[in-house]
């Protein structure tokens, strides 16, 4: 939820903060803005509507030399997208500019109070309240007017601000936002994202709640609220940085998708030793193991669904009552957690704000918290008891690929974890089982050598103004994440069902112009689903299948199969969720739609 960037060094600095700024674009696409000196005691602030590549063509030929300056990409909260509404903000003075990532909760109360004191708005954000506080408590000194402006903030923040009478520095803080800092010794930058800095340092601070930082060329310095300098804590980050590149393929979601067999191998790779599944940042005793009778399982978006396998998983292997909830809800409710249940918070980003309230609430109950997520030094990973990372590498494309076969191969893991250590599946039945999950990437591979049926199907799907998606047991879930993949990027209506459910009120909606998707693949319940594609077809409804290699019941009555090859049906959502992910770009692209970049999402969510 926008992306805030800075840079002060040796360099100039615009080039610097739209690279930053397409690198954070992910966060949001509705307006970005920079903020440079201007070298005449003022500052000059360049924003415009749309992608960051707006931005990079009105500053292209502008004369900017300056070597310091703050930037924002924006994912619109307060205030439609609009040029006044883009950030950087500036106070009245003119001296003063701020970008800002999070929501200012009283931003009413402080602007009615900032206006009674003369203080005149432009814009409807609650981001320009930071800028005329600012102006307020400057008394030649931007980190003390950081600190009493953050003193009056309620909300989540990230920002960064600069002063025209000092055109050497950035001053930054932050409270439940993401905030990563970093020096190479030249030029020191800021941003909502380590990879905006990566390709300046790999040992980047990323600073706690209610710390500041006060960046010059070559120096961070972190200080606590009340002023005193923080020894900073180094993260070293150890990601490729060829993930940032499309590496020849003509978008990132195609890149990615093509990662998931080498991600599914890296996360599950190291974790069977001596024929015991070790998963040793869980640092949990066979004590607290055996004391565990509930398993809760908590995130949002394609993680929750994540979470709707690992529950089919640890439910069929370690015999433990598994719930699984969206973030957004389990937070405002009062779940039956106790200390003798495991939560699992399941979050790419690590920095969810549903999930990481979430978390709160669970460890407030006494429960012990285990984070799965992708990014490392992640708000989430600070906030929990231990962490488990998925090695799915940066993920660039909004719409969640990599990450989401990652969580799978990763609660796998646990699911196994949890049965051996109760006692329920003996070292043999886990070691099998071990290697058929590390056998799915080939099956992967051997999936993506060929997809001239998905593209078939997709000439099936692309003009229909709503689409059906039926599977059961973990393939039920296949199919919601399929069908939020349909809806993310082509924005074509569609619905997930238990293929049972169907006669229980959605068959209703079927007719000739609304196909279905029907994972049929080889499973206890195959032929209930079998079963449930004839009701289809005798409604006249179009069925395109994803069916188990050598299936010909299928091949008979579907009007397109897509086969995958033959896989235990514990591990198909890894399987069948790939040709489901290939299908929705393929209708996405026929549309006409920017696959890495749908319209009116946002990778991270940092705003309840
Ligand atoms: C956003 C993204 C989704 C993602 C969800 C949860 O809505 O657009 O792709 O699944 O957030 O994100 P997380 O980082 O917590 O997995």
């Amino acid at each position: 939820m926008c992306g805030i960037v800075g840079y002060v060094g040796n360099n100039q600095a615009k080039g610097i903060l739209v690279g930053g700024l397409r690198q954070l674009e992910y966060r949001g696409y509705d307006s970005a803005g920079i903020a440079v000196p201007d070298g005449a005691g003022g500052l000059e602030v360049v924003c415009r509507v749309g992608k960051v590549q707006a931005l990079a063509e009105a500053v292209e030929g502008m004369e900017l030399p300056a070597s310091c300056g703050i930037g924002h990409t924006r994912w619109a909260t307060h205030g439609k997208p609009s040029e006044t509404n883009a950030h950087p903000h500036k106070d009245c003075s003119g001296k003063v500019a701020v970008v800002h990532n999070g929501i200012i909760e009283n931003y009413a109360a402080l602007r009615d109070e900032l206006r009674a004191q003369g203080h005149e708005f432009v814009s409807e954000t609650d981001t320009e309240t930071v800028a005329h506080l600012l102006e307020r408590y400057y008394e030649g000194d931007l980190a003390a007017a950081m600190r009493k402006t953050v003193a009056q903030l309620q909300g989540a923040y990230g920002i960064a601000a600069i002063h025209a009478d000092h055109p050497q520095q950035i001053v930054v803080s932050r409270k439940d936002s993401p905030i990563v800092v970093g020096t190479d010794g030249s030029s020191s930058l800021v941003a909502s994202d380590m990879v905006a800095v990566m390709d300046y340092t790999r040992d980047v601070v990323f600073l706690e709640d209610g710390q500041l930082a006060v960046l010059t060329p070559g120096s961070v310095e972190v200080q606590d609220a009340a002023g005193r300098a923080v020894e900073p804590q180094l993260t070293h980050i150890d990601w490729d940085t060829e993930a940032a590149e499309r590496a020849g393929y003509p978008d990132f979601m195609l890149k990615e998708i093509h990662e998931q067999p080498r991600v599914v191998r890296d996360t599950v790779s190291g974790h069977l030793k001596d024929n015991k599944i070790v998963l040793e940042d869980l640092n949990l005793s066979q004590e607290d193991i055996e004391a565990i009778d509930q398993v809760y399982i908590i995130g949002c978006g394609t993680s929750y669904h994540a979470g709707l396998v690992a529950r089919e998983l640890i439910e069929a292997w370690a015999r433990i009552p598994t719930r699984v909830e969206v973030a957004s809800e389990f937070r405002y409710r009062n779940p039956i957690v106790t200390p003798s249940t495991l939560v699992i918070a399941l979050s790419q980003s690590g920095e969810t704000a549903d999930t990481l309230a979430a978390v709160r609430l669970a460890r407030s109950k006494g429960a012990k918290v285990f984070a799965v997520t992708n990014v490392m030094g992640s708000r989430i990973t600070r906030e929990s008891d231990g962490t488990l990372y998925v090695k799915a590498n940066m993920e660039i494309s909004v719409a969640a690929t990599k990450s989401f076969l990652a969580q799978i191969a990763c609660v796998t893991l646990i699911a196994l974890f949890l049965a051996q250590r109760k006692g329920r599946l003996n070292s043999r039945q886990v070691v099998s089982l071990f290697h058929e999950l590390r056998a799915t990437p080939a099956q992967i591979e051997y999936i993506l050598s060929d997809t001239s049926a998905i593209e078939e199907a997709a000439e099936l799907l692309k003009d229909c103004h709503s689409a059906m998606y039926v599977g059961r047991g973990i393939n039920a879930t296949t199919c919601y994440e399929g069908a939020l993949k349909l809806k993310e990027i082509s924005y074509l209506h569609a619905e997930a069902y238990a293929a049972g459910e169907l006669k229980h009120g959605p068959i209703a909606l079927l007719d000739p112009s609304v196909p279905v998707v029907a994972v049929v693949t080889e499973s206890p319940t195959r032929m209930q689903t079998l079963s449930n594609v004839q009701e289809i077809l005798a409604r006249g409804a179009k069925v395109i299948a994803i069916a188990t290699e050598g299936d010909e019941d299928v091949r008979e009555i579907a009007d397109c199969v897509i086969y995958i090859p033959p896989v235990r049906d514990c591990f198909s959502a890894i399987t069948a969720s790939v040709p489901l992910q290939l299908l929705a770009r393929s209708v996405a692209l026929k549309r006409g739609c920017d696959v890495d970049h749908p319209r009116n999402l946002a990778k991270s969510v940092t705003v309840e």
